[in-house]
Parts: structure tokens; sequence; C-alpha cells
């Protein structure tokens, strides 16, 4: 009995012990150790990436893949900092608009890389009603609200977590906008997981679930420039949207209400065309967005996960697709980047040096019945799917 007893208190205390030096070593760990999450098909590293003005630390997370595709994400918004894509030789450049470090990301970008919550896109005046209420929301663009207003998802901190399995690397964000956060009514809880395939895919599954009826509409922000020359222009690349139509909009840039054919107009992009080719026609809608800056409504994607979009860069042969189960799609071809802003290797980004590609539903949706809504209610989860997909051709 005693033995017994003895042999017990034994590996109680071999137990504590244990227990404590686990903790320690958290402990004494450096800030900025890297640490590793790997399959034998994918891997992720973690390092710190440095520390927002109100003192939150941000990390960046490398998703690698076997075939040597790498994303950086950080925590500070979810941003893509960087992504390489293979050209047609097998060359692997960065081929999306960034910077190197955080503090270039506080003040006044125009949401490179970043996650856009709680509402992608413009909403008339900063106002909506729900069930007779009206909700007062930052006009952070001109007389409009734009992508979720002052401090929009593109600039909290996010949680994360990333797992590496063969059929990925992931990285789980989360983040929990507070009930009444830039004006919005009811607690979010938002979820976003990237995947890294081994197809050259990055994944993005997008979840919310709120405690009051509210409106949502998130999407991925990235400013692809395909020839992984940031000193080039996007306007010879050959774009593809599956869309039969696209949503006019007033000087304010918020949809009229009509969903007009893009038959024998410049917004006709069913099939692959240079961007260049029409962007400077004599075309009202052209004006107003100074270039294309429109939501295009898609063919049967509602619901219905299928390819979107495409965009082509010929002499690279870098091919990107992408596949959503969203009702439409921005197509922004970069129009107010004006060299500004340095870039990732030395010059700057100038007009027209990315192409972003939004999947989302159609801008204004809280104050415009005829266009499907946005609006969550308690207990309906919000998801979203979308994917990028990078081959060459
Ligand atoms: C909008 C543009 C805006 C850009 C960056 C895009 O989604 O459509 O009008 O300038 O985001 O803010």
């Amino acid at each position: 009995m005693k033995t017994i007893k003895a042999s017990l208190l034994f590996f109680v205390f071999l137990a504590a012990l244990l227990i404590g030096c686990k903790e320690n070593k958290k402990e004494n760990q450096p800030e900025n150790d890297m640490v590793k999450t790997e399959s034998a098909k994918s891997h992720i590293e973690k390092s710190a990436f440095g520390e927002t003005p109100d003192g939150q630390k941000v990390d960046k997370y490398t998703l690698t893949n076997t075939k040597g595709m790498e994303i950086d994400v950080i925590t500070y918004g979810g941003i893509i900092t960087r992504w390489t894509a293979p050209d047609k030789n097998g060359n692997y450049e960065d081929v999306v608009l960034g910077f190197n470090d955080l503090d270039s990301y506080f003040g006044g970008v125009p949401y490179f890389g970043a996650l856009i919550g709680r509402y992608g896109n413009r909403i008339a005046k900063g106002q909506f009603s729900i069930d007779g209420e009206t909700y007062t929301l930052a006009k952070n663009d001109g007389q409009n609200h734009l992508h979720g207003g002052q401090k929009g998802f593109d600039k909290v901190v996010w949680a994360a977590e990333a797992e590496s399995t063969d059929d990925g690397a992931s990285l789980v964000l989360t983040y929990t906008s507070a009930d009444g956060e830039e004006g919005y009514p009811g607690k979010l809880d938002v979820k976003v997981t990237y995947t890294l395939t081994g197809d050259n895919e990055l994944d993005i599954q997008y979840e919310a679930v709120t405690d009051k009826p509210t409106v949502v509409n998130l999407t991925q922000h990235s400013y692809f420039n395909l020839s992984g020359d940031f000193s080039k222009d996007i306007l010879d690349n050959e774009v593809m949207l599956n869309a039969s139509a696209y949503l006019p909009v007033d000087a304010g840039l918020i949809p009229t209400g009509e969903i007009r054919s893009v038959e024998g107009t410049p917004f006709d992009f069913t099939e692959p065309k240079a961007v260049g080719e029409e962007i400077n026609a004599d075309n009202e809608q052209i004006k107003r967005g100074g270039g294309y800056d429109h939501c295009w409504v898609l063919n049967g994607t509602d619901k219905n996960f299928g390819l979107a979009a495409s965009a082509y860069h010929p002499e690279s042969g870098r091919l990107l697709e992408v596949y959503t189960d969203e009702p439409a799609i921005q197509f922004y071809t970069g129009n107010f980047l004006d060299g500004s802003l340095s870039s990732k290797t030395g010059g700057v980004y100038g007009k027209r040096s990315g192409l972003c590609l939004e999947t989302q539903h159609y801008p204004d949706s809280p104050n415009q019945e005829a266009f499907p809504t946005t609006r969550l209610n308690p207990g309906e989860t919000y998801s979203s799917h979308t994917s990028f997909k990078f081959s060459t051709k």
C-alpha cells in the first residue's frame, strides 16, 4: 500500500514538474521566435511583425505549399502582404501590392491586401434602417460610407490559429466586432479561414454570427500585379468577368439601382479583354469611376460556387482565376493610386499598378430592396466562399 502511495506521489510530482517546465519554456520563448506548423504537403511559420500604435502585437504567418507558393498574412487587418506566384518558366515572384513593414500600413493606405468588413463597398450617405430603426455610419468616402468605416476590419488585430494538413496550410482568423462598433448594430463574431492548397489556390471561407439583426458583406482587397514588377501597370492584363450585367453608379459611386447589360459597352468582359482597351472610352460610367470601379452582377454564382473572373498577364504567362458563391464582384483598376506610396521594391505604386477582384454582394444593398439582401439575423450564419487560383498558360 505504502509503495503504491509513494509511487503515486512520485508521479504527481513528476507531472507537476513537467507542466512547470512546459510553462517555463513558453514564458522563456523569445517573442519573435519562429513557430512552425507543418505536414508533408504544407507548412506555416509564425514570426513577430511589430506593434500597433496602441501597443497590440501583430504577427506574420507565412503559408507555404510544396510547389513553392508563399503567402504572408499579418494579423493586422488579415492583410496579405506578399504572395508569390509562378510565371511560365516556374519563377515565383510577388504579385500583390503591399509593404515590407507594419508602420507603412498605418494611415492613408487604400486597403492593400486587407479583409474588408463589416460592410465591403459603399453605403449611401452612411445610413440604413433595419426594422424601422436608423443606423448612422461614418461618411469616410465623400458623402458615403466605405469598407466598414474609420476603423473597419482592415485596421483591427485578429486572433489567429494555424493548422497544416495534407489539404493545405490554413490560417483561421477571428474577430469580435462589438455591438455598435462603427455604428453597426449587433455583436458580430467573424471567422475567416485562409487555406493555401497544394494546387496554388488560396481558398477563403468567411463566416459570421450576430446577436441582433445587422448587415454583413465581407471581402478581400488584394491588388494584383501579375507581372511581378510593381513599376508596371495592369493595362495589358486580359480580364474576363463572368457577368452579363453591371451596376451603373452615380457621381459618388453608389449604384443607381439599374442593372445594365454590358453588351456593346466598355464593361463587356464576357470574353477576355485587355484592361486598357476601353478604359479611357468616352463613356459616362467610365468617367465616374476614373476607369473601372464598378460592381458586376455574376452569371449564376449566387450560392453556386463557380468561376467569376480571371486575369491573365501574357508576358509572364500568369493566370489568376477567381471562384466564388457571391452574387457580384467589384472590379477596381487602381485608378486612385497616384505614386504617393512607396512600393516593396523601392519604387512607387503608380496609377493602375494593381487590380482588385472583390467578391461580394451589391454595394448599398441595405438601402436598395431590389438587391439580394445582406441582412444577417440572430440564429443564422453568414457564409461566403471565394478562391484565388494561380496557374500559367
Ligand atoms: C473601391 C474604390 C476604392 C478602393 C480603395 C475599392 O473597393 O471600389 O472606389 O477607391 O476600394 O479604397
